[in-house]
């Protein structure tokens, strides 16, 4: 079994990767797998409308994709974690979710009944919006997602901020556990 949670944050070590990683640890003591993908200084480009996935499972767009949506593809949960840009997850997210998602689902539907979620953090608002945004994602490919003692909304400005929020960061560590809870429960 695993988990792994991407970090749609163009900033290293930042607030996103914070509660990315504090929800794995979460998962990671229910013992289950995980790995953090950090999509920093990766290339991601946004769909360009090729269609080319339409008809087979691939991308002609060169960049750092394919790898990661492999790894989704075999991953049993997934988190996308993103910091609010003007009331919304990141392009650099939104590049990932577009051309991971129609990759999928055009061809299979691999995500279907995965466990997966959103996290957000934000220095002041926007918080709902964008977790709405990344939900809907989850919810059209067909995942699971569970919730936890609060929307997994947390706040943070300024690199570390974030550890500040302790009920932000327990709502995050719930979250973790209720991934790990289904995703056991439905081990194959
Ligand atoms: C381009 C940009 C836009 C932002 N827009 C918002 C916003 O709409 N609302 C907000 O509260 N914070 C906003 N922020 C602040 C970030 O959400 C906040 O600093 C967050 O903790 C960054 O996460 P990170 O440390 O993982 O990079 C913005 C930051 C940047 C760089």
């Amino acid at each position: 079994m695993k988990a792994i949670g991407i970090v749609g944050s163009p900033r290293e070590n930042g607030n996103t990767e914070a509660i990315t990683r504090h929800a794995l640890t979460a998962i990671g003591e229910e013992g289950i797998e995980t790995e953090l993908i950090k999509l920093a200084n990766l290339d991601i480009r946004p769909c360009n409308a090729c269609l080319t996935c339409k008809n087979e499972e691939s991308c002609p767009i060169d960049d750092d994709l394919f790898p990661i949506y492999t790894k989704m593809k075999k991953a049993d949960a997934i988190i996308l974690a993103s910091p609010v840009y003007f009331s919304s997850a990141t392009s650099l997210l939104k590049a990932l979710m577009e051309r991971a998602g129609y990759l999928a689902y055009n061809n299979g539907r691999p995500f279907e009944r995965k466990v997966g979620g959103p996290l957000v953090v934000a220095r002041h608002a926007g918080q709902n919006f964008t977790l709405a945004q990344i939900t809907y994602w989850f919810h059209i490919l067909g995942f699971y997602v569970p919730g936890s003692t609060y929307w997994n909304i947390t706040f943070g400005g300024n690199k570390g901020d974030v550890g500040k929020d302790l009920e932000g960061l327990a709502t995050v560590w719930n979250f973790g556990k209720n991934i790990a809870f289904l995703v056991k429960k439905l081990e194959r």
